[in-house]
């Protein structure tokens, strides 16, 4: 005998929301049924985009619904409740930028291109700022390559409630991760307007609390992706990494254009593995050539903020979740002159305090 849908509701009665302790059915999070044969597919709504418990959620109805004898397959899809109907379990639905109400700077870090140390500079300058004494947030936007969690030593899953996501703390900074959205290691195809709703509406949905600055480490590129996030979120101002060579150089150029073409300002350029230190020496060896930065920066009229040598310490750091700047000391002086840098652009006739090392 095939399966009928009332035994698909009973059985779905039986589930709860791990947090509100109420049954799926009751909260209105079943949004479809669909029965073939032995075979069920179910669309669950759920409170947020990147809910923490989704995957309890989406084990949780497929072990119910397999408990059925007569069902041999099941298939759970997720989606995301609308304002209205969070509204109705909430009572009030936060405002749409809710989280970010009590951030006062935040700074965007972006580059044409991965893998020029984009997020290596956002985490060094993150916990530079937290050394210095100013209250830290750092968003991790990249969800194409989301490695803050790692570089931090961050390994937990973020708590939610009421509508709400709360960062984890590490290094004396507060962290959330756009990683978060993906859950159980499936991969997400990030492409056209489901997915700027999806950004849109965890990135307003964050509880950061009050923070002096907001770092936030943009995807690479000169595409839809790092807009869609700089848009969304009011920037301050950007800062763009690049290495020397010419080919970063031109993706440079082109990310600055970006930028400036959808009036968000930029801060300046960040020179990274600019050269290498001989060890035991004050002699350097200019890898990918000197005076790149310089150049971009010049022909833009943009300030070059630092120029950060390749050093196998910054890249141990990373790996390891200690990120150089926790310690005050020669290799992680670049990232708290760019700290200072950053603090006195942006609160112009502010003094960095606690830069020096
Ligand atoms: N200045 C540096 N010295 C040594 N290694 C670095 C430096 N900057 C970045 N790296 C390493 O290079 C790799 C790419 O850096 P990452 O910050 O992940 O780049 P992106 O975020 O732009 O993709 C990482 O393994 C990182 O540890
Ligand atoms: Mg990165």
């Amino acid at each position: 005998m095939a399966v009928n849908r009332e035994q698909v509701i009973d059985v779905l009665k039986k589930v709860n929301d791990p947090e509100l302790h109420k049954s799926l059915i009751d909260l209105g999070m079943v949004k479809d049924v669909e029965i073939a044969g032995d075979n069920v597919r179910v669309t669950i709504a759920l409170t947020m985009a990147g809910c923490p418990l989704k995957d309890k959620i989406k084990a949780e109805v497929k072990e119910a619904l397999l408990s059925i004898p007569e069902v041999n397959e099941v298939k759970v899809v997720l989606t995301t409740m609308t304002s209205a109907e969070r509204a109705k379990i909430f009572g009030q639905e936060p405002s749409e930028m809710e989280g970010m109400k009590g951030v006062k700077n935040v700074i965007a870090v972006a580059s044409g291109k991965g893998g020029v140390g984009k997020s290596t500079v956002s985490v060094n300058l993150s916990v530079a700022l937290s050394r210095m004494g100013y209250k830290v947030g750092i968003l991790d936007a990249d969800m194409h390559g989301p490695d803050v969690p790692v570089m931090l030593g961050i390994s937990d899953r973020p708590i939610g409630s009421r509508g709400m996501l709360f960062p984890l703390e590490k290094h004396g900074i507060k962290m959330m991760s756009t990683g978060t959205l993906a859950g159980d290691g499936t991969p997400i195809i990030w492409r056209g307007p489901l997915v700027n709703k999806a950004i849109k509406e965890f990135l307003g949905h964050v509880a950061w609390g009050n923070l002096d600055y907001l770092i936030v480490d943009l995807p690479p590129g000169t595409g839809d992706a790092p807009l869609t996030v700089a848009s969304t979120i009011p920037i301050k101002g950007v800062i763009i990494v690049t290495t020397p060579q010419r080919v970063a150089l031109s993706d440079v150029r082109r990310s600055v254009g970006l930028f400036l073409k959808e009036n968000i300002p930029i801060l300046g350029i960040v020179e990274n593995m600019s050269y290498l230190k001989i060890p035991g020496t004050e002699n350097v060896i200019d890898i990918f050539g000197s005076g790149g930065g310089e150049k971009v920066a010049r022909a833009f009229r943009l300030p070059l903020l630092a120029k950060i040598p390749i050093e196998p310490e910054i890249r141990k750091g990373g790996d390891e979740g200690e990120p150089v700047a926790v310690e005050k000391k020669e290799v992680s002086r670049p990232f708290y002159e760019l700290a200072a840098r950053v603090v006195e652009l942006v609160e112009k006739d502010g003094k960095a305090r606690g830069a020096d090392i």
